[in-house]
């Protein structure tokens, strides 16, 4: 019998408090019901093969191999198996096959979905006596992006995926860590997410440019302008402050002290069941991340424009930017343009099954 498991990790959508992960701010953000799925069976060498269907490509490394730089998809699983050693736990060896409904660079998260269903999937196959808890295990996996893939993203994403429960949005502060519940009851109101078409990516790809780098480029201006301010993280800069900085370093940080506004309102609006105002913060996200924080492309503003053409009450593109998804709020009655796709809040990571496989 050889053991094997499997584990599910989701994507997320991010209500709004965007750019505000590396910045020590607020997000609300919460799982969604697509996702990557990783499959494990236990092999007594101590090897770790990996299968990815939907790339139809493999990898193959030794447990114990040293931590090199690779390219692409295969950063993921031997990254996520270096950091999980480094954290103290034990590997045995394991066949892994990853299969994904996560559109990849589509603003949904694919990349947080495959971390942490790797690593689920990697721990249930052991029998380490160390299990990380749900944030250690957001920033190993948040190490194994900045580290290994080479994205400087923050730990939305990975909590997002981890912590997600049906019907709520999760209210993070990423200075503390506390992640609480906000019960998202939309009525007759509905989230659908649409595809702007352009692919993005937060690991920068040659070339230099927003286009190619902008994640990466969104951060350095971020912690630059923390530098100039004199603060720990913009999440203790003051919208005065950020005024007397040279273009563009004010407008970033406009954005994040205002961002970090919009969650809280957002979160008192969804409380007090005022869904009209949750779709005004939306817009005005959007505004804030389209001209301030400049991460808005002309295929995500036309998208903007056919969920608001749709009946949107509000709508902002999710993620990184560049590109990718664009959420819509849509009024009851509306009718979703034909390729949304209806998002509501779902469980976080979890393993699906453990049962035996003889063979
Ligand atoms: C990407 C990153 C997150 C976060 C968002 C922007 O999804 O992975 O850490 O920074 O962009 O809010």
């Amino acid at each position: 019998m050889r053991k094997r498991v499997t584990a599910f990790g989701p994507g997320r959508v991010n209500l709004i408090g965007e750019h505000t992960d590396y910045n020590d701010g607020l997000a609300l953000p919460f799982a969604i019901s697509d996702g990557v799925t990783v499959g494990a069976v236990r092999r007594e060498d101590h090897r770790i093969s990996v299968t990815a269907t939907d790339l139809d490509a493999e990898d193959c490394f030794a447990i114990d191999s040293e931590p090199e730089a690779i390219q692409g998809w295969r950063g993921f699983a031997r990254g996520i198996a270096a950091e999980l050693r480094r954290a103290g736990v034990e590997l045995p060896g394991a066949e892994l096959e990853i299969t994904g409904t996560v559109p990849r660079g589509s603003g949904l998260s694919s990349s947080a979905a495959l971390e942490v269903a790797l690593c689920l999937a990697m721990l249930a196959l052991g029998e380490a006596d160390r299990r990380p808890d749900r944030i250690e295990l957001a920033k190993l996996c948040s190490r194994v992006e900045n580290e290994w893939v080479g994205a400087h993203t923050g730990l939305l994403d990975q909590l997002a995926s981890l912590c997600g429960e049906p019907g709520v949005a999760l209210l993070i502060d990423f200075q503390s860590l506390q992640v609480s519940e906000v019960k998202l009851e939309l009525g007759d109101y509905s989230l659908v997410t649409l595809d702007s078409g352009q692919r993005h990516a937060n690991a920068p790809r040659s070339g230099g440019s927003d286009a190619t780098d902008g994640y990466n480029r969104r951060r350095e201006e971020c912690a630059r302008a923390a530098e100039l301010l004199g603060v720990a993280s913009l999440r203790d800069a003051t919208a005065d402050a950020a005024r007397r900085l040279p273009a563009p370093l004010g407008a970033r940080v406009g954005h994040v002290i205002s961002e970090n506004i919009r969650v809280q309102d957002t979160a008192a609006a969804l409380s007090a069941g005022d869904l009209p105002r949750v779709g005004e913060l939306l817009n005005a996200s959007h505004a804030s991340l389209r001209d301030d924080y400049e991460i808005s492309t002309p295929a995500v503003e036309a998208t903007v424009q056919r969920l608001l053409d749709a009946g949107a009450i509000g709508a902002r593109i999710v993620g990184g930017g560049f590109g990718g998804h664009v959420l819509g709020l849509l009024a009851p009655g509306a009718r979703a343009p034909e390729d949304a796709i209806e998002v509501r809040p779902g469980p976080g990571a979890s393993l699906i099954d453990d049962a035996p496989q003889s063979g």
